[in-house]
């Protein structure tokens, strides 16, 4: 490895808890095949933490860092500018720090959009989509979904109430799509909704092997629909394996991970 003269960097990501994340070895990783003399560390940190590292943001030593859960939404205060795709989205996953300023970005929504052209060669133009979960990384899906003119989007949550939010959000920021909301019963829309070539299961359910079924069985596909799941540990969850098993194509989330990652 070759260095390059210049000063050395310092970023991380921030998050509770770190020890599943995989943007450490990853950004190192890129960093020395650039020959960059710059170190990405993971730094977690209680919400305490969190605030009193923000608070004195003037003398933060890093150069920038990435957010992940639960503080996508909790950096937007102390940033002095946010980009105009993270303020839809809601949700910020990288900051610049540019002398003791802070400017929010989003990647997520390119890693996501990047990730599936790349895996199914995906264009959302004219496509009904079903979006299970109402969080951020939900929001981040239907930003790209919606500006890339998807027909329709049915928006799924266990909570009603937060579908209905994104509904009312994203109905009126994008006029070419239709939305709806939904109580959490992906299989009955699926089996109802043959027009649905997409799902994406935007909610923690399957990250642990305890967790419930988010579904039971999916319609058959003969190899015609996507299922994509943003849970990469574990890298094929029941979800995926039930899809597969039906023939659905399927991808899960270290493709959004690499390309958001990517950006960043
Ligand atoms: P992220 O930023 O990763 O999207 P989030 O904003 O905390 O994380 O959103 C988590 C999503 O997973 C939500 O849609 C949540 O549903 P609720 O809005 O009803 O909380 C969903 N989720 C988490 N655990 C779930 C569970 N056990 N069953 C169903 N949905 C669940």
């Amino acid at each position: 490895m070759r260095i390059q003269p210049g000063r050395f960097k310092l970023y991380g990501v921030i998050g509770y808890p770190l020890q599943h994340t995989l943007s450490p070895r990853m950004q190192q990783a890129a960093f020395e095949h650039l020959g960059l003399p710059h170190f990405y560390a993971a730094l977690e940190l209680t919400l305490k933490s969190f605030k009193q590292m923000m608070h004195r943001k003037k003398k933060l030593l890093l150069d920038g860092f990435n957010l992940t859960i639960p503080y996508k939404q909790a950096i937007i205060p102390y940033l002095d500018l946010v980009s105009p795709e993270a303020r839809l989205i809601k949700a910020v996953n990288t900051v610049i720090v540019k002398r003791g300023r802070l400017l929010g970005e989003n990647t997520d929504a390119y890693g996501f959009l990047k990730s599936i052209k790349e895996k199914f060669g995906w264009n959302s133009k004219g496509k009904s989509i079903l979006i299970i979960g109402a969080g951020g990384a939900a929001r981040a899906c239907i930003y790209d979904l919606g500006k890339e003119g998807a027909s329709i989007i049915f928006i799924m949550n266990r909570t009603l109430s937060k579908a209905k939010r994104l509904y009312d959000e994203f109905g009126k920021k994008f006029s070419k799509t239709q939305f709806s909301f939904h109580d959490l019963k992906p299989k009955e829309m699926l089996e109802n909704h043959p027009e649905i070539i997409l799902v994406v299961n935007t909610t923690s359910l399957g990250f642990r092997s305890d967790d419930p079924k988010l579904i039971h069985k999916f319609p058959r596909a003969n190899g015609k629909r996507f299922a994509v799941d943003l849970i990469y540990n574990p890298p094929q969850t029941e979800f995926l394996r039930l899809a597969k098993a039906a023939g659905w194509k399927t991808a899960n989330g270290l493709g959004m991970l690499l390309y958001q990652g990517a950006k960043a």
